[in-house]
């Protein structure tokens, strides 16, 4: 077990936003985590990932690194993109010529070239840009990584093509991973399991297993699972059609 959160609850300024909520990620596992906008899921990424306290509960982690992704992807403006790539390595203590070498061969793992190494952020495209995050994000080798809706603002096309970026990531190297997302085919195209948020009960309204391993399945096999899934009445909120549900 990577990762373990046990009752958590949350308010900011005394407004609760989450109750009751438990979690866990076992080693190499990838969880996706689904639910409407609001409902809490980047508080709780952030609260798993150390970034924000919770007000109640217990959070167990048994890793030594993690890395996160989030939804616009920070690169530092004036750094270029392979100094970005490098930056989290350079901030733990690793010398520069290991750190640039090593963000070499993430950038290229990632579909950069390396033509692009030298360009500053604002010189490359919003998908280069996300793909320099996942980098960056890859160059710690994080046990743990958190993603929080890192593709949303990517086109359709890209939008795959980094979702296979992570899933052969996640293959190779077998990181655990929380993936954040509102997107059901997306949740199910790169996880092993699947949690529900409810803005309603507060916490997991419905668990999923994924059969299969991401990467593996096969278009038709996900339309047909979105297709089955997004019919539960747990994923009502989700898809803003409750009373078709309903009826
Ligand atoms: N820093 C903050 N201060 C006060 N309220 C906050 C803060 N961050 C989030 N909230 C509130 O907490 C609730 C949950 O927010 P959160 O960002 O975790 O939701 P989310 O599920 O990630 O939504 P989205 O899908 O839109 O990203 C929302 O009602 C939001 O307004
Ligand atoms: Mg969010």
């Amino acid at each position: 077990m990577k990762l373990r959160l046990e009752q958590i609850g949350h308010s900011y300024f005394g407004k609760s936003v989450i109750e009751n909520l438990s979690l866990a990620l076992a080693s190499g596992e990838v969880v996706a985590l689904i639910g409407p906008s609001g409902c809490g899921k980047t508080t709780i990424l952030q609260i798993a990932a150390g970034l924000v306290d919770a007000t109640s509960g217990s959070i167990t982690r048994a890793y030594s690194r993690h890395a996160v992704v989030f939804q616009e992807p920070r690169l530092l403006p004036w750094m270029t993109t392979l100094d970005n790539i490098a930056y989290g390595l350079r901030v733990s203590g690793t010398p520069r010529g290991a750190a640039r070498a090593a963000a070499a061969e993430r950038a290229l793992q990632v579909g950069l070239e390396v033509g692009d190494f030298a360009k500053y952020p604002v010189e490359l495209s919003g998908g280069m840009r996300q793909r320099a995050a996942v980098a960056r994000a890859l160059a710690v080798r994080p046990e743990v990584l958190y993603f929080d809706e890192p593709f949303t603002a990517v086109d359709v096309g890209l939008k795959r093509v980094l979702q296979d970026l992570v899933i052969e990531a996640a293959a190779r190297e077998s990181f655990s991973a929380l993936f954040v997302t509102h997107d059901l085919a997306e949740a199910v195209r790169i996880a092993d399991r699947l949690l529900v948020l409810s803005t309603r009960q507060g916490g997991v309204i419905a668990e999923h297993d994924i059969a299969g391993l991401p990467g593996q399945r096969s278009n038709r096999e996900i339309f047909e699972l979105v297709e089955e899934w997004s019919s539960d009445p747990a994923f009502a909120e989700l898809f803003g059609h409750e009373d078709r549900v309903r009826a």
